[in-house]
């Protein structure tokens, strides 16, 4: 790379950092006074990922939430892999499409960095969601399931519709990855399942042996939009969400990971993405 192109993305990269970090604090009202988010000194490494980090949030810091009860079915362990069901409660997720429906735009894919749309590969809306109280304490559900990881935040919130024909082929969610900074996990939320088909399918992933699996995955026999896919296709129910991380502990992306949205044959999904992103040196205190 010529060295005045590697200082132009340090360049964005840095506004796009400083933007993180105004975003950050208009959209946390109430937050104490003793708030960190500060760059260390000593990352001389920005890479085009800091990009990203503009749309990265916290919830407030003593925000209340009400309780909420989800079932936990772990499918796999390396890579982690946990399907929740009951993620969301069902005013929630009304909650959710409510915000949306202002707000639908095409989706977009990144292509060698650039943002273009293709329908071959993806084919949805998205809309961004306004931070209210009820969102934050998604996000902080979704923090708390992980366990509150250090120096990692979420990334603001979309939701994703899928009329018929709507889906997402086979990809990745790694983004622009690196040892200090990356996309540690997904959840992948249903907050609309009025269809058929728009399952996530995982093709490296092997099929549960129990058969009381069946209630959240395609088993066997040609399902809706199931199509005989290879490996396993969680299926779209409201207000359950698929978990998985991304990385193993050495920051090597998990191959295991790749996932397709299965094409919707008919009716709408609403999904919704929380995808959780590991700045070091980055935290809030
Ligand atoms: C998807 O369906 C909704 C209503 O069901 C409609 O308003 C919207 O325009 C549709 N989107 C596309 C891209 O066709």
């Amino acid at each position: 790379m010529a060295n005045d192109s590697g200082f132009r993305w340090r360049t964005v990269a840095e506004v796009g950092l400083v933007s993180a970090v105004i975003y950050f604090l208009l959209g946390t009202p109430g937050l104490p006074s003793n708030l960190i988010f500060s760059s260390s000194s000593t990352d001389k490494t920005v890479s085009t990922s800091q990009v990203k980090v503009e749309s990265l949030v916290y919830p407030e810091k003593n925000i209340e939430c009400k309780s909420h009860n989800y079932d936990i079915h772990v499918l796999s362990t390396a890579p982690l892999i946990i399907y929740i069901d009951g993620f969301l409660s069902n005013d929630e997720s009304e909650h959710l499409i409510d915000m949306s429906q202002a707000n639908w735009q095409t989706s977009t894919v990144f292509n060698s960095g650039v943002e273009t749309t293709d329908s071959t590969v993806r084919k949805s809306e998205k809309a961004l969601i306004p931070r209210d109280h009820t969102v934050q304490c998604i996000e902080q559900r979704a923090l708390a399931i992980q366990g509150w990881p250090r120096e990692t935040f979420i990334e603001r919130l979309w939701t994703q519709r899928y009329n018929e024909t709507g889906h997402y082929a086979h990809h990745y969610d790694w983004a622009t990855a690196s040892r200090t900074s990356r996309r540690v996990s997904t959840f992948m939320v249903y907050v609309h399942a009025d269809c058929t088909g728009g399952g996530t399918n995982f093709p490296r992933v092997s099929m549960p042996r129990d058969a009381r699996w069946c209630e959240f995955v395609e088993c066997g026999g040609d399902g809706d939009g199931d199509g005989g896919e290879e490996g396993v296709t969680f299926k779209a129910r409201k207000g359950a969400a698929v978990f998985w991380r991304n990385f193993d502990e050495e920051g090597r992306g998990y191959r295991e990971t790749i996932h397709a949205g299965l094409p919707v044959t008919s009716g709408t999904k609403i999904g919704l993405n929380i995808w959780s992103w590991f700045q070091a040196g980055h935290s809030v205190d």
